[in-house]
């Protein structure tokens, strides 16, 4: 269970507010049947340089280890891309469809609790897909890990909102959908929803999330707003 004490929701945005899949119609009319496979490695890439570039401390912004991601997957899968593809490519990034229950629930939320996100993205990528879903007037804040020149799941990029906020860890609610995402956050203390989209299954690393919910109307019906 969540603590009642909680001011400021948090959301994560790629997989939670919004959906990469978005991107799949773009790749399918470049790759056809290879899209799939390409689509999958992409996000794992993008999760692995985001993981290795913080322990290697050579931070670069999502959006550039986004394309770096997209090369490798690419050039790994054996398609041919030039730099104006790719670069077509990761203009999706800009309008990725919020998941269709977002914008209903936020507003529900909205009335009741300060809304945030805290993301990995860069300011600018976060600015346009906010502004693309019209959900600016619902989201007060963009916290963003390229403030630390770190990733999640580095402790001090959660325990950014505390300070920026004000805030204690348990007056924080954060929201996520990837499995990594919510074991980070618990383990620095906030609390944590599980917005489990997908079948996924949760890490073993000995961290729970205090609730799961199928998606953020449910998050909403649960806070009672
Ligand atoms: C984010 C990615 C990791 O928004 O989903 O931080």
């Amino acid at each position: 269970m969540v603590s009642r004490e909680i001011k400021t929701i948090l959301f994560d945005a790629y997989g939670t507010l919004f959906d990469i899949s978005s991107i799949d119609a773009a790749l399918e009319e470049r790759y056809g049947e290879l899209a799939r496979e390409a689509a999958l490695l992409w996000r794992r890439k993008q999760l692995e340089y985001t993981w290795l570039r913080s322990l290697m401390g050579r931070y670069v912004d999502f959006y550039d280890l986004t394309a770096d991601a997209l090369a490798y997957t690419l050039e790994a899968c054996g398609l041919e891309s030039s730099p104006a593809d790719r670069k077509a490519l990761m203009q999706e990034y800009y309008r990725l469809r919020a998941f269709p229950e977002v914008q209903a629930a936020l507003r529900r939320m909205k009335g009741k609790f300060h809304l945030a996100i805290l993301s990995n993205a860069n300011p600018s990528l976060l600015e346009h897909a906010v502004t693309f879903n019209g959900l600016d007037e619902l989201l007060s804040d963009f916290i963003s890990a390229d403030e630390l020149h770190l990733y999640k799941p580095a402790p001090a990029v959660y325990r950014l909102p505390e300070k920026k906020l004000g805030l204690a860890p348990w007056n924080l609610l954060f929201v996520s959908s990837n499995t990594w995402d919510v074991a980070g956050a618990a383990a620095c203390g906030l609390q944590v929803a599980w917005a489990k989209r997908t079948p996924a299954i949760p890490e073993k690393l000995g961290i729970r999330p205090d609730t799961i919910v199928k998606d953020l109307l449910e998050l909403a019906d649960m806070l009672g707003c």
